[in-house]
């Protein structure tokens, strides 16, 4: 099932089968010269839609998170970031409404790496205000919050890593342009040469920076490799490691 797309009696009833909720949860951020602003709101709400459509009676996705901490590539048009204490806010919120209704495991389906640190801050603040709550365990629901990167799954990896031998990268990554491609075939770049062919390395900080060490965008990767094809193979991949891990959290 999928929020947005379901009604209120519909939620009412899911909330008596399960109080598990998938939130896909992203960025809106440059990704190279032939990657989407959208790639990383769009790989976990592809992946996690897709394993919806397979398990509709185990999963319910929620709307997509997909704006979040991407300051560094902010010299790049089309970029849109949340500062680290605005994105904290704003999954304090989206808990409190959720945990409202009775959802009590919420699983943050994540695509962007730059965000990993914000949630896992997010989660230390939601237990902090439940910890400064003097209510006991009788007036209150436990609350269980999982992150996982859609990429982070075992098969996941050795997948790409088998696809992409070389020129993977870290940011505008082959895999991820690819799952991107699989959802919008029509919109899949015809890609001219890129230089270096495969992009540098290298740390981050601030945008000026980030644009005069990595100026079309790219680290470490080498994305003209996408296809929608091999897309396709990942979001499998994904989608059925997804299924899984979201039975076993249930199930704690
Ligand atoms: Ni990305």
């Amino acid at each position: 099932m999928r929020l947005p797309v379901s009604t209120w009696p519909d939620i009412d009833a899911w909330l008596k089968q399960s109080t598990t909720i998938v939130i896909p949860i992203g960025s809106m951020e440059q990704h190279g010269p032939n990657g989407f602003l959208g790639t990383d709101a769009l790989c976990p709400e592809i992946i996690a839609n897709h394993a919806e459509s397979l398990a509709p009676d185990e999963l319910l996705i929620g709307p997509t998170f997909s704006v979040g901490c991407a300051q560094h590539h902010l010299d790049f048009p089309g970029t849109i970031t949340l500062r680290p204490s605005t994105m904290i806010a704003a999954m304090v919120d989206w808990t409190d409404s959720l945990l409202r209704h009775g959802f009590d495991r919420i699983y943050w389906f994540n695509g962007h790496g730059g965000n990993i640190a914000t949630i896992e801050a997010a989660f230390s603040e939601i237990h902090a205000r439940r910890s400064f709550d003097p209510r006991g365990a009788d007036t209150r629901p436990d609350l269980w919050l999982q992150r996982r990167d859609w990429w982070d799954f075992a098969e996941v990896m050795s997948l790409c890593k088998q696809i992409y031998p070389q020129g993977h990268g870290s940011h505008a990554t082959a895999s991820e342009v690819a799952v991107t491609y699989w959802a919008h075939p029509e919109r899949e770049r015809q890609h001219t040469a890129m230089s270096p062919k495969i992009a540098p390395n290298g740390s981050i900080s601030d945008a000026v920076r980030y644009r005069r060490d990595f100026p079309d965008g790219r680290i470490g990767s080498d994305p003209t490799q996408a296809n929608a094809a091999d897309g396709g193979r990942i979001v499998a991949a994904s989608a059925q490691c997804l299924i899984d891990d979201v039975a076993r959290f249930g199930r704690r």
